[in-house]
């Protein structure tokens, strides 16, 4: 039963274990539709704002793309040409687009902005990722899980590196939720905060997920399904902290000794973009100023048989069609 109808998705602590498992079959749906070329308009006439204040490759496309095969109309607000912040507040943005849009899309800084604009907007806002949350992420991810490995109860994910933001948090409560074995490995200061923790910890009693946060890599991967890993600097931080990163967390590195510390049954998942090769400017810059080629995976790990990254890349828009869909359809 479909109980998002109208509703926001701003973190995944919102929802209940049944609707992101709804989402997840939703989305599996719409992309077996889409593979055999079966129409889904299912919000014709409608039309959503893309809010972005950092950049994005991903997830606009996933947006801008599900909104067309919904039959819809999406108007993107890059990070610089609105009045959004410099001479119009968050709540009044949320009522000017509300009046014009049926849903709307929020990525940049703090999880309190993509609140606000839920508060005052009166149509659904969707959190495209915030410093805290990462949340339409976590949905594609897990539904590349479910497709590799059948389910997701009892699958263990270990998440190499920062972990205290977006995409640690919202994968711990994702995890949480929906009783997996979660683990978090990183330097102690790299763990997601106690409250959160704690939060994450009352939803694993009820759910039969296991949390833990190990500083070893080899005994923090042994029988991994999944090595997730994120970039060690996120957009938004200043690059004062590149250097104690690279430090911190080289030892967190995912290399092939990893992947095979796991077990064969392992793959390696990234929400991407990745820094594996020398192929980017930042990677370029980096490499001249640190000497390093790669920084939180390996090109050869990422390059292998057991990388479903690109998988997970297109399941951004499956589900990111799935949560505007249970929201918004027509019928
Ligand atoms: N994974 C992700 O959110 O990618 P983009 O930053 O390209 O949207
Ligand atoms: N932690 C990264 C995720 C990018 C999808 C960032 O916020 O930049």
């Amino acid at each position: 039963m479909n109980t998002l109808k109208n509703k926001s998705f701003l973190k995944l602590l919102d929802l209940s274990s049944e609707e992101i498992a709804y989402l997840l079959d939703l989305a599996a749906e719409l992309n077996a539709k889409k593979k055999a070329g079966i129409p889904h308009r299912l919000c014709e006439g409608k039309s959503i704002a893309l809010i972005f204040e950092k950049t994005s490759t991903r997830t606009r496309c996933a947006f801008e793309v599900a909104a067309a095969d919904l039959g819809m109309h999406p108007t993107y607000l890059d990070p610089s040409g609105s009045q959004i912040g410099k001479k119009e507040s968050i709540a009044d943005t949320a009522r000017v687009l509300g009046r014009m849009y049926d849903a709307i899309e929020y990525r940049g800084f703090g999880q309190e902005i993509v609140e606000k604009l839920s508060e005052y907007a009166g149509v659904p806002v969707y959190n495209g990722l915030t410093n805290e949350f990462h949340p339409t992420q976590i949905l594609a991810d897990f539904l590349t899980i479910r497709e590799h490995f059948g389910s997701l109860a009892g699958k263990k994910l270990v998440y190499m590196g920062d972990a205290r933001y977006n995409m640690g948090n919202s994968l711990m409560v994702g995890c949480a939720k929906m009783g997996m074995h979660f683990v978090a490995c990183a330097p102690k200061k790299y763990f997601p905060n106690a409250e959160l923790i704690a939060q994450c910890q009352a939803i694993a009693k009820q759910t039969g997920a296991v949390l833990e946060f190990i500083e070893d890599p080899m005994e923090a991967t042994k029988n991994a399904d999944v090595i997730y890993t994120d970039v060690w600097v996120s957009m938004g931080e200043p690059d004062e902290v590149w250097e104690e990163r690279i430090r911190d967390l080289t030892p967190y590195r995912v290399t092939s000794e990893l992947m095979q510390n796991a077990g064969e049954q392992c793959r390696f998942m990234h929400c991407l973009p990745a820094f594996h090769d020398l192929n980017t400017t930042i990677g370029k810059q980096i490499h001249d100023k640190f000497g390093i080629d790669c920084m939180e995976v390996t090109d050869e790990v990422f390059e292998s048989a057991l990388s479903i990254v690109f998988d997970e890349a297109e399941n951004r828009m499956h589900t990111i069609k799935a949560v505007i869909a249970a929201t918004l359809s027509n019928s």
